[in-house]
Protein backbone atom coordinates (compact mmCIF):
# COMPACT_ATOMS: atom_id res chain seq x y z
CA UNK A 1 0.00 0.00 0.00
CA UNK A 2 1.24 3.76 -1.08
CA UNK A 3 1.77 5.83 2.09
CA UNK A 4 0.72 9.89 1.93
CA UNK A 5 1.45 12.37 4.63
CA UNK A 6 -0.55 15.65 5.00
CA UNK A 7 0.99 18.34 6.63
CA UNK A 8 -2.33 19.77 8.75
CA UNK A 9 -5.15 20.77 6.38
CA UNK A 10 -6.84 23.91 5.16
CA UNK A 11 -10.72 23.62 6.52
CA UNK A 12 -12.28 26.02 3.85
CA UNK A 13 -13.07 22.51 1.29
CA UNK A 14 -9.49 21.60 -0.93
CA UNK A 15 -7.57 19.87 2.46
CA UNK A 16 -10.62 17.51 3.21
CA UNK A 17 -10.93 17.14 0.01
CA UNK A 18 -7.59 16.01 -0.21
CA UNK A 19 -7.85 13.71 2.30
CA UNK A 20 -11.04 12.06 0.88
CA UNK A 21 -9.12 11.71 -2.48
CA UNK A 22 -6.49 9.76 -0.81
CA UNK A 23 -9.06 7.66 0.92
CA UNK A 24 -10.29 7.14 -2.72
CA UNK A 25 -6.83 6.20 -4.45
CA UNK A 26 -6.66 3.23 -1.51
CA UNK A 27 -3.29 5.57 -0.15
CA UNK A 28 -1.98 5.36 3.44
CA UNK A 29 -2.32 8.58 5.07
CA UNK A 30 -0.60 10.34 8.48
CA UNK A 31 -1.73 13.15 9.06
CA UNK A 32 0.97 15.15 10.79
CA UNK A 33 -0.64 17.86 13.15
CA UNK A 34 -0.05 20.22 16.22
CA UNK A 35 -3.58 20.33 17.16
CA UNK A 36 -7.29 18.28 15.68
CA UNK A 37 -9.76 20.89 17.53
CA UNK A 38 -9.42 23.19 15.00
CA UNK A 39 -11.12 20.17 12.40
CA UNK A 40 -13.18 19.03 14.94
CA UNK A 41 -14.49 22.32 15.59
CA UNK A 42 -15.38 22.48 11.18
CA UNK A 43 -18.20 21.13 9.96
CA UNK A 44 -17.40 17.80 8.53
CA UNK A 45 -14.16 17.27 10.31
CA UNK A 46 -14.42 14.51 12.89
CA UNK A 47 -16.09 12.70 10.23
CA UNK A 48 -13.51 13.55 7.17
CA UNK A 49 -10.46 12.81 10.25
CA UNK A 50 -12.19 9.28 11.25
CA UNK A 51 -12.84 8.17 7.76
CA UNK A 52 -9.86 9.08 5.90
CA UNK A 53 -6.44 9.00 8.21
CA UNK A 54 -5.24 6.00 9.75
CA UNK A 55 -2.47 8.03 11.72
CA UNK A 56 -2.02 11.24 13.51
CA UNK A 57 1.40 12.12 14.53
CA UNK A 58 0.97 14.99 17.06
CA UNK A 59 4.11 17.68 16.08
CA UNK A 60 4.85 20.84 15.61
CA UNK A 61 3.87 21.95 12.05
CA UNK A 62 5.02 25.13 12.00
CA UNK A 63 8.67 25.03 12.13
CA UNK A 64 10.48 23.44 9.59
CA UNK A 65 13.25 21.44 12.46
CA UNK A 66 10.62 19.70 14.71
CA UNK A 67 8.41 18.70 11.87
CA UNK A 68 11.40 17.35 9.80
CA UNK A 69 11.77 15.27 12.87
CA UNK A 70 8.28 13.96 13.02
CA UNK A 71 8.41 13.33 9.20
CA UNK A 72 11.70 11.24 9.54
CA UNK A 73 10.28 9.31 12.22
CA UNK A 74 7.17 8.13 10.15
CA UNK A 75 9.32 7.29 7.07
CA UNK A 76 12.03 5.66 8.75
CA UNK A 77 9.56 2.79 10.06
CA UNK A 78 7.40 2.62 6.87
CA UNK A 79 9.29 4.65 3.69
CA UNK A 80 6.35 7.69 2.94
CA UNK A 81 5.65 7.57 -0.98
CA UNK A 82 4.39 11.28 -0.96
CA UNK A 83 4.40 14.68 1.45
CA UNK A 84 2.44 17.44 0.89
CA UNK A 85 0.58 20.54 2.78
CA UNK A 86 -2.92 21.52 1.22
CA UNK A 87 -2.71 24.25 4.37
CA UNK A 88 -1.44 27.80 3.31
CA UNK A 89 0.66 28.38 6.40
CA UNK A 90 2.01 24.88 6.34
CA UNK A 91 3.28 24.76 2.58
CA UNK A 92 6.91 25.97 3.12
CA UNK A 93 7.75 23.44 5.44
CA UNK A 94 5.96 20.97 3.72
CA UNK A 95 7.81 21.21 0.38
CA UNK A 96 11.37 21.42 2.46
CA UNK A 97 10.58 17.93 4.09
CA UNK A 98 9.53 16.70 0.96
CA UNK A 99 12.69 18.20 -0.88
CA UNK A 100 15.03 16.50 2.17
CA UNK A 101 12.76 12.98 1.86
CA UNK A 102 13.36 12.79 -1.67
CA UNK A 103 9.86 12.95 -2.58
CA UNK A 104 7.73 14.94 -5.61
CA UNK A 105 6.83 18.26 -4.48
CA UNK A 106 7.76 21.95 -5.66
CA UNK A 107 10.88 24.21 -5.52
CA UNK A 108 10.38 25.22 -1.56
CA UNK A 109 12.14 28.39 -3.11
CA UNK A 110 9.30 29.12 -5.06
CA UNK A 111 6.88 27.84 -2.27
CA UNK A 112 8.65 30.95 -0.18
CA UNK A 113 8.48 33.66 -2.47
CA UNK A 114 4.59 32.50 -3.01
CA UNK A 115 4.23 32.69 0.76
CA UNK A 116 5.28 35.75 0.88
CA UNK A 117 2.92 38.93 -0.86
CA UNK A 118 6.11 41.26 -0.46
CA UNK A 119 8.44 38.79 -2.18
CA UNK A 120 6.06 38.12 -5.10
CA UNK A 121 5.70 41.36 -5.87
CA UNK A 122 9.45 41.88 -5.72
CA UNK A 123 9.86 38.95 -8.23
CA UNK A 124 7.19 39.91 -10.53
CA UNK A 125 8.72 43.48 -11.07
CA UNK A 126 11.95 41.76 -11.94
CA UNK A 127 9.80 39.19 -14.48
CA UNK A 128 7.27 42.42 -16.06
CA UNK A 129 4.49 41.21 -14.40
CA UNK A 130 1.83 43.55 -14.18
CA UNK A 131 1.49 44.56 -10.59
CA UNK A 132 -0.76 47.49 -8.08
CA UNK A 133 2.14 50.37 -7.19
CA UNK A 134 3.32 48.89 -3.86
CA UNK A 135 6.18 49.88 -0.96
CA UNK A 136 7.13 47.48 1.32
CA UNK A 137 7.47 49.27 4.33
CA UNK A 138 8.57 48.55 7.74
CA UNK A 139 7.84 51.47 10.10
CA UNK A 140 4.77 53.85 10.64
CA UNK A 141 6.73 56.54 9.47
CA UNK A 142 7.48 54.82 5.82
CA UNK A 143 3.62 53.78 6.02
CA UNK A 144 3.06 57.20 5.68
CA UNK A 145 5.22 58.27 3.06
CA UNK A 146 4.13 55.01 0.98
CA UNK A 147 0.30 56.09 1.69
CA UNK A 148 0.78 60.02 0.77
CA UNK A 149 3.02 59.14 -2.66
CA UNK A 150 0.71 56.11 -4.05
CA UNK A 151 -2.54 58.04 -2.63
CA UNK A 152 -6.12 57.54 -1.32
CA UNK A 153 -7.30 55.47 -1.05
CA UNK A 154 -4.77 51.89 -0.27
CA UNK A 155 -4.35 48.80 0.63
CA UNK A 156 -2.43 48.36 3.85
CA UNK A 157 -1.56 44.77 4.20
CA UNK A 158 -0.26 41.79 5.89
CA UNK A 159 2.59 40.02 3.67
CA UNK A 160 1.50 36.31 5.52
CA UNK A 161 -2.16 36.31 6.06
CA UNK A 162 -4.72 34.40 4.24
CA UNK A 163 -8.72 34.45 4.16
CA UNK A 164 -8.28 38.66 4.46
CA UNK A 165 -7.32 39.07 7.51
CA UNK A 166 -5.11 42.32 7.74
CA UNK A 167 -6.00 42.98 4.25
CA UNK A 168 -8.19 47.02 4.97
CA UNK A 169 -9.17 49.46 2.18
CA UNK A 170 -7.61 53.16 3.84
CA UNK A 171 -9.22 56.56 3.00
CA UNK A 172 -7.29 58.62 5.52
CA UNK A 173 -3.32 58.61 7.26
CA UNK A 174 -5.04 57.71 10.43
CA UNK A 175 -6.71 54.35 8.88
CA UNK A 176 -3.19 53.41 7.71
CA UNK A 177 -1.30 54.16 10.53
CA UNK A 178 -3.87 52.04 12.96
CA UNK A 179 -3.93 49.35 10.12
CA UNK A 180 0.33 49.15 10.20
CA UNK A 181 0.08 49.20 13.70
CA UNK A 182 -2.73 46.57 13.91
CA UNK A 183 -0.70 44.59 11.82
CA UNK A 184 2.74 44.98 13.51
CA UNK A 185 1.47 44.75 16.88
CA UNK A 186 0.78 40.85 16.64
CA UNK A 187 4.37 39.01 16.82
CA UNK A 188 2.89 36.02 15.23
CA UNK A 189 0.63 35.42 12.41
CA UNK A 190 -2.95 33.70 12.94
CA UNK A 191 -0.99 29.95 12.78
CA UNK A 192 1.72 30.98 15.49
CA UNK A 193 4.54 31.95 13.26
CA UNK A 194 6.72 35.09 13.68
CA UNK A 195 5.45 37.20 11.72
CA UNK A 196 7.32 39.33 8.99
CA UNK A 197 8.59 43.26 9.83
CA UNK A 198 7.34 44.07 6.28
CA UNK A 199 4.17 45.43 5.53
CA UNK A 200 2.48 46.64 1.84
CA UNK A 201 1.10 49.72 1.39
CA UNK A 202 -0.21 49.06 -2.71
CA UNK A 203 -2.72 50.93 -4.74
CA UNK A 204 -6.13 50.60 -4.12
CA UNK A 205 -6.75 48.47 -7.54
CA UNK A 206 -10.58 49.59 -9.18
CA UNK A 207 -11.98 46.12 -11.55
CA UNK A 208 -13.29 42.80 -11.19
CA UNK A 209 -11.67 39.94 -9.86
CA UNK A 210 -11.11 36.41 -10.70
CA UNK A 211 -9.36 33.91 -9.75
CA UNK A 212 -7.07 31.35 -11.98
CA UNK A 213 -6.28 27.96 -11.14
CA UNK A 214 -3.39 26.31 -12.37
CA UNK A 215 -1.70 23.25 -12.86
CA UNK A 216 2.43 23.13 -12.77
CA UNK A 217 4.58 20.16 -13.53
CA UNK A 218 7.75 19.07 -15.78
CA UNK A 219 8.69 22.63 -16.11
CA UNK A 220 5.25 23.83 -17.74
CA UNK A 221 2.19 26.08 -16.47
CA UNK A 222 -1.55 25.41 -17.90
CA UNK A 223 -4.61 27.04 -16.77
CA UNK A 224 -7.01 24.27 -14.99
CA UNK A 225 -9.69 27.20 -14.76
CA UNK A 226 -10.74 30.68 -14.24
CA UNK A 227 -13.23 31.64 -11.17
CA UNK A 228 -15.42 34.46 -11.37
CA UNK A 229 -15.53 36.47 -7.90
CA UNK A 230 -18.18 38.68 -6.31
CA UNK A 231 -15.91 40.84 -3.22
CA UNK A 232 -18.33 42.50 -0.19
CA UNK A 233 -17.39 44.00 2.91
CA UNK A 234 -16.89 47.33 3.45
CA UNK A 235 -13.64 48.42 3.97
CA UNK A 236 -12.30 44.97 3.85
CA UNK A 237 -12.41 42.60 0.89
CA UNK A 238 -14.52 39.19 1.66
CA UNK A 239 -15.00 36.75 -0.37
CA UNK A 240 -19.36 36.08 -1.26
CA UNK A 241 -19.21 34.41 -4.02
CA UNK A 242 -17.44 32.06 -6.76
CA UNK A 243 -18.80 31.02 -10.20
CA UNK A 244 -16.72 28.35 -12.18
CA UNK A 245 -16.00 28.55 -15.43
CA UNK A 246 -15.85 32.02 -15.56
CA UNK A 247 -18.51 33.62 -17.43
CA UNK A 248 -16.18 36.74 -19.04
CA UNK A 249 -15.62 36.63 -23.05
CA UNK A 250 -12.62 34.67 -24.49
CA UNK A 251 -10.58 38.27 -25.33
CA UNK A 252 -10.26 39.47 -21.70
CA UNK A 253 -10.25 35.49 -19.78
CA UNK A 254 -7.08 34.80 -21.95
CA UNK A 255 -5.33 37.84 -20.70
CA UNK A 256 -5.89 37.32 -17.47
CA UNK A 257 -4.76 33.53 -18.04
CA UNK A 258 -1.79 35.10 -19.62
CA UNK A 259 -0.88 36.69 -16.64
CA UNK A 260 -1.64 34.15 -14.40
CA UNK A 261 0.60 31.94 -16.24
CA UNK A 262 3.83 34.48 -16.37
CA UNK A 263 3.23 35.10 -12.06
CA UNK A 264 3.10 31.51 -12.08
CA UNK A 265 5.99 30.77 -14.17
CA UNK A 266 8.02 34.25 -12.38
CA UNK A 267 8.02 32.61 -9.15
CA UNK A 268 9.48 29.33 -10.27
CA UNK A 269 5.95 27.60 -9.07
CA UNK A 270 7.19 23.97 -10.78
CA UNK A 271 4.71 21.42 -9.40
CA UNK A 272 1.00 21.09 -8.22
CA UNK A 273 -2.13 23.02 -8.22
CA UNK A 274 -1.34 27.02 -7.36
CA UNK A 275 -4.49 29.39 -6.82
CA UNK A 276 -3.65 33.01 -8.39
CA UNK A 277 -5.94 36.06 -7.78
CA UNK A 278 -5.94 38.94 -10.21
CA UNK A 279 -8.48 42.08 -11.10
CA UNK A 280 -8.45 43.19 -14.14
CA UNK A 281 -8.37 46.71 -14.24
CA UNK A 282 -8.50 49.70 -16.55
CA UNK A 283 -5.32 48.90 -17.44
CA UNK A 284 -5.79 45.54 -17.92
CA UNK A 285 -4.94 42.88 -15.62
CA UNK A 286 -2.62 43.37 -12.25
CA UNK A 287 -1.97 40.43 -9.93
CA UNK A 288 -3.38 40.62 -6.23
CA UNK A 289 -1.67 37.29 -5.12
CA UNK A 290 -0.60 33.65 -6.09
CA UNK A 291 -1.34 31.06 -3.56
CA UNK A 292 1.58 27.83 -3.38
CA UNK A 293 -1.63 25.51 -2.77
CA UNK A 294 -5.40 24.89 -4.85
CA UNK A 295 -8.15 27.32 -3.28
CA UNK A 296 -10.06 27.54 -0.66
CA UNK A 297 -13.70 28.67 -0.13
CA UNK A 298 -14.64 25.33 -1.97
CA UNK A 299 -13.56 26.53 -5.40
CA UNK A 300 -11.78 22.82 -6.50
CA UNK A 301 -15.42 21.59 -5.50
CA UNK A 302 -16.86 23.65 -8.22
CA UNK A 303 -13.77 22.59 -10.56
CA UNK A 304 -14.41 18.82 -9.48
CA UNK A 305 -18.58 19.26 -10.46
CA UNK A 306 -17.79 21.41 -13.82
CA UNK A 307 -14.83 18.55 -15.03
CA UNK A 308 -16.56 15.55 -13.50
CA UNK A 309 -13.46 14.41 -11.72
CA UNK A 310 -11.56 15.21 -8.39
CA UNK A 311 -8.55 17.83 -9.20
CA UNK A 312 -7.93 17.03 -5.79
CA UNK A 313 -6.89 13.15 -6.85
CA UNK A 314 -4.80 14.71 -9.20
CA UNK A 315 -2.89 16.64 -7.28
CA UNK A 316 -2.25 13.90 -5.16
CA UNK A 317 -1.47 12.18 -7.90
CA UNK A 318 1.12 14.41 -9.09
CA UNK A 319 2.94 14.14 -5.91
CA UNK A 320 3.06 10.55 -5.67
CA UNK A 321 5.21 11.07 -9.13
CA UNK A 322 3.06 10.35 -12.08
CA UNK A 323 2.29 12.69 -14.57
CA UNK A 324 -1.85 14.14 -15.37
CA UNK A 325 -0.41 16.19 -18.32
CA UNK A 326 -2.62 13.72 -20.40
CA UNK A 327 -6.04 14.60 -18.06
CA UNK A 328 -9.11 15.60 -20.08
CA UNK A 329 -10.19 18.46 -18.24
CA UNK A 330 -13.24 20.13 -20.12
CA UNK A 331 -15.93 21.66 -18.20
CA UNK A 332 -19.14 20.25 -18.68
CA UNK A 333 -21.43 22.54 -16.66
CA UNK A 334 -20.96 24.86 -14.12
CA UNK A 335 -21.19 25.39 -10.30
CA UNK A 336 -21.43 28.17 -7.91
CA UNK A 337 -21.43 29.36 -4.25
CA UNK A 338 -22.61 31.99 -3.02
CA UNK A 339 -21.97 33.21 1.14
CA UNK A 340 -24.23 34.30 3.67
CA UNK A 341 -23.89 36.92 5.81
CA UNK A 342 -25.87 38.82 8.40
CA UNK A 343 -25.83 42.20 10.53
CA UNK A 344 -23.15 41.32 13.65
CA UNK A 345 -24.89 40.68 17.17
CA UNK A 346 -26.52 37.44 18.75
CA UNK A 347 -28.59 35.19 16.46
CA UNK A 348 -32.32 34.93 17.21
CA UNK A 349 -33.46 33.20 14.22
CA UNK A 350 -32.76 31.05 11.25
CA UNK A 351 -35.26 30.79 8.41
CA UNK A 352 -35.57 29.13 4.66
CA UNK A 353 -32.70 26.76 4.74
CA UNK A 354 -35.19 24.03 3.79
CA UNK A 355 -36.93 26.34 1.36
CA UNK A 356 -33.42 27.40 -0.06
CA UNK A 357 -32.44 23.36 -0.15
CA UNK A 358 -35.51 22.23 -2.20
CA UNK A 359 -34.60 24.82 -4.99
CA UNK A 360 -33.26 22.34 -7.95
CA UNK A 361 -29.84 22.68 -8.95
CA UNK A 362 -28.94 23.51 -5.08
CA UNK A 363 -26.46 21.38 -3.96
CA UNK A 364 -26.04 22.81 0.00
CA UNK A 365 -27.82 25.09 1.79
CA UNK A 366 -25.79 25.40 5.01
CA UNK A 367 -25.67 28.13 7.80
CA UNK A 368 -23.01 28.25 10.48
CA UNK A 369 -24.45 29.86 13.11
CA UNK A 370 -27.54 29.01 15.50
CA UNK A 371 -30.07 30.87 17.75
CA UNK A 372 -27.83 32.21 20.44
CA UNK A 373 -24.47 32.23 18.58
CA UNK A 374 -22.70 35.66 17.82
CA UNK A 375 -22.09 37.10 14.89
CA UNK A 376 -19.12 39.42 14.18
CA UNK A 377 -18.67 42.37 11.93
CA UNK A 378 -17.51 41.06 8.56
CA UNK A 379 -13.91 41.33 8.68
CA UNK A 380 -12.48 38.38 7.32
CA UNK A 381 -13.93 35.05 5.28
CA UNK A 382 -14.78 32.93 9.04
CA UNK A 383 -17.26 36.03 9.79
CA UNK A 384 -19.63 34.91 6.92
CA UNK A 385 -23.09 32.65 8.51
CA UNK A 386 -23.26 30.11 5.71
CA UNK A 387 -23.47 29.72 1.86
CA UNK A 388 -25.62 27.99 -0.79
CA UNK A 389 -24.21 25.85 -3.85
CA UNK A 390 -25.68 24.61 -6.98
CA UNK A 391 -24.62 23.41 -10.09
CA UNK A 392 -26.01 23.91 -13.52
CA UNK A 393 -25.51 23.87 -17.19
CA UNK A 394 -23.46 26.35 -16.70
CA UNK A 395 -21.95 28.77 -14.38
CA UNK A 396 -24.09 31.88 -14.85
CA UNK A 397 -27.27 29.84 -14.39
CA UNK A 398 -25.68 27.65 -11.44
CA UNK A 399 -25.06 31.69 -10.09
CA UNK A 400 -28.18 32.51 -10.45
CA UNK A 401 -29.52 29.53 -8.60
CA UNK A 402 -27.73 29.92 -5.63
CA UNK A 403 -28.39 33.37 -5.61
CA UNK A 404 -32.07 32.99 -5.27
CA UNK A 405 -31.62 30.40 -3.04
CA UNK A 406 -29.90 32.08 -0.78
CA UNK A 407 -32.46 34.75 -0.76
CA UNK A 408 -34.42 32.51 1.05
CA UNK A 409 -32.28 32.10 4.00
CA UNK A 410 -32.55 34.67 6.92
CA UNK A 411 -30.56 34.61 9.96
CA UNK A 412 -31.75 37.44 12.03
CA UNK A 413 -29.70 39.14 14.84
CA UNK A 414 -29.83 41.56 17.64
CA UNK A 415 -27.80 44.33 18.45
CA UNK A 416 -24.70 42.80 20.83
CA UNK A 417 -23.31 45.06 23.08
CA UNK A 418 -19.95 43.25 23.10
CA UNK A 419 -18.70 42.69 19.42
CA UNK A 420 -15.40 40.68 19.43
CA UNK A 421 -12.67 42.86 18.22
CA UNK A 422 -9.87 41.70 15.71
N1 LIG B 1 -4.14 46.31 -3.90
C1 LIG B 1 -5.39 45.89 -3.83
N2 LIG B 1 -6.38 46.58 -4.43
C2 LIG B 1 -7.66 46.19 -4.36
N3 LIG B 1 -8.06 45.09 -3.71
C3 LIG B 1 -7.13 44.35 -3.09
C4 LIG B 1 -5.75 44.70 -3.11
N4 LIG B 1 -5.08 43.80 -2.40
C5 LIG B 1 -5.98 42.90 -1.95
N5 LIG B 1 -7.22 43.23 -2.37
C6 LIG B 1 -8.46 42.52 -2.12
O1 LIG B 1 -8.38 41.87 -0.89
C7 LIG B 1 -8.54 40.46 -1.06
C8 LIG B 1 -7.65 39.76 -0.08
O2 LIG B 1 -6.31 40.15 -0.33
P1 LIG B 1 -5.18 39.07 -0.41
O3 LIG B 1 -5.53 38.04 -1.39
O4 LIG B 1 -3.90 39.75 -0.60
O5 LIG B 1 -5.25 38.50 1.08
P2 LIG B 1 -5.40 37.03 1.62
O6 LIG B 1 -5.63 37.18 3.06
O7 LIG B 1 -4.26 36.21 1.19
O8 LIG B 1 -6.70 36.52 0.90
P3 LIG B 1 -7.31 35.06 0.71
O9 LIG B 1 -6.56 34.09 1.56
O10 LIG B 1 -8.74 35.26 1.12
O11 LIG B 1 -7.17 34.81 -0.75
C9 LIG B 1 -8.20 40.20 -2.51
O12 LIG B 1 -8.81 39.06 -2.99
C10 LIG B 1 -8.69 41.47 -3.17
O13 LIG B 1 -10.08 41.40 -3.40
MG1 LIG C 1 -6.08 36.20 -1.55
Amino acid sequence: MRRIGFVESNRSGSGFDALRAARGLGLHVTFFSCGLDRYHATPGGTEVLETCVDEVVACPTHELEPLLEAVKAVDAAKPLDALLSVAEYEVIQAAEAARQLGLPGPDPAAVRIARDKAAQRRRWVERGVPVPEFRVVTTTGQAARAAEEIGFPCVVKAVDETSGAHVVRCTTPDEVAATFTAIRSATTNRRGQARSPEVLVEECLVGFEVSVEVLAEAGAVRVLGVTDKILGGRNRFIELGHSFPTALPDAVRCELESAALAATTAVGFDLGIAHVEIKYTGAGPKLVEINPRPAGDRITELMDHSFGQSTMELLIRQYLGESVGDAGLEPRGGAAIRYLTADPGVVTEVTGLGIAAALPGVREAVVSVAPGGRVDPLRVNEDRVGHVLATAGDAYLAGRIAEAAAQQIVVGTRADASPMVR
